[in-house]
């Protein structure tokens, strides 16, 4: 099959992976999944009911739709889904099949450089101090509306990212030739050039 480009994007809960991800995919005119979103469907389908495998198995793109994937209840449902090995595993073939298109692809997640696509053309690691994080993850949900302190978010991120580290299945961790990226004191501008200087590099070629 002759594959598109892909670029790998790792790293914890807001350390702005989302917006460099959409912004890199924009400019080199790749395809973008943010698969997060398949593990937060998935702890939305158990917060209401399912159970972890089952859910994971009959996910439906209508399913990655939803608003109220992006809550605090869901992303740490997320996080502990993410854990069990059959639900990695019911997700692995469609992450694969994105990141084979032709057009070029932008994966981000936690685990995709190590265990999705371990070939990707180039991998990123982006990432932050858990403070700087979650006062970001403070202001946006602030922003929408949702009320918690900025302690709680803290706690979330904190808990967050021991889960995601700590866990047997592909924990979180930068891949040994990831291209580390602390966005802790870049602006978005900052960290999308450093993104976008860092996939030039590698040979992406914008479209
Ligand atoms: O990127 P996010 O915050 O939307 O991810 C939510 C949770 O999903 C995260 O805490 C861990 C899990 N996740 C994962 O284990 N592997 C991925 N590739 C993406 C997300």
């Amino acid at each position: 099959m002759d594959n598109g480009f892909i670029v790998a994007i790792d790293g914890p809960a807001a350390a702005g992976k989302g917006t460099v991800s959409k912004a890199v995919a924009a400019h080199f005119g790749f395809a973008h999944l943010d698969t997060g979103l398949l593990y937060r469907a998935v702890g939305a389908k158990v917060l209401a009911g399912s159970e972890p495998h089952k859910a994971a198995r009959s996910l439906a793109p209508e399913d990655l739709e939803s608003d109220s994937l992006r809550t605090p209840d869901v992303a740490q449902a997320a996080s502990k889904v993410a854990v069990i090995a059959e639900v990695r595993a019911a997700l692995l073939d469609f992450q694969r099949s994105f990141a084979a298109r032709s057009g070029g692809a932008v994966l981000d997640g936690r685990d995709i450089g190590t265990v999705i696509c371990p070939n990707a053309d180039v991998k990123l690691f982006v990432t932050a101090s858990a403070e700087v994080r979650a006062q970001r993850r403070f202001s946006e949900l602030s922003e929408r509306g949702i009320a918690d302190s900025y302690e709680t978010v803290l706690a979330d991120v904190k808990a967050r990212d021991a889960r995601d580290m700590e866990r047997v299945e592909a924990p979180l961790k930068p891949a040994a030739d990831a291209t580390i990226i602390d966005t802790s004191r870049l602006s978005i501008d900052e960290a999308v050039s450093a993104a976008v200087a860092a996939i030039a590099m590698a040979g992406g070629v914008k479209a």
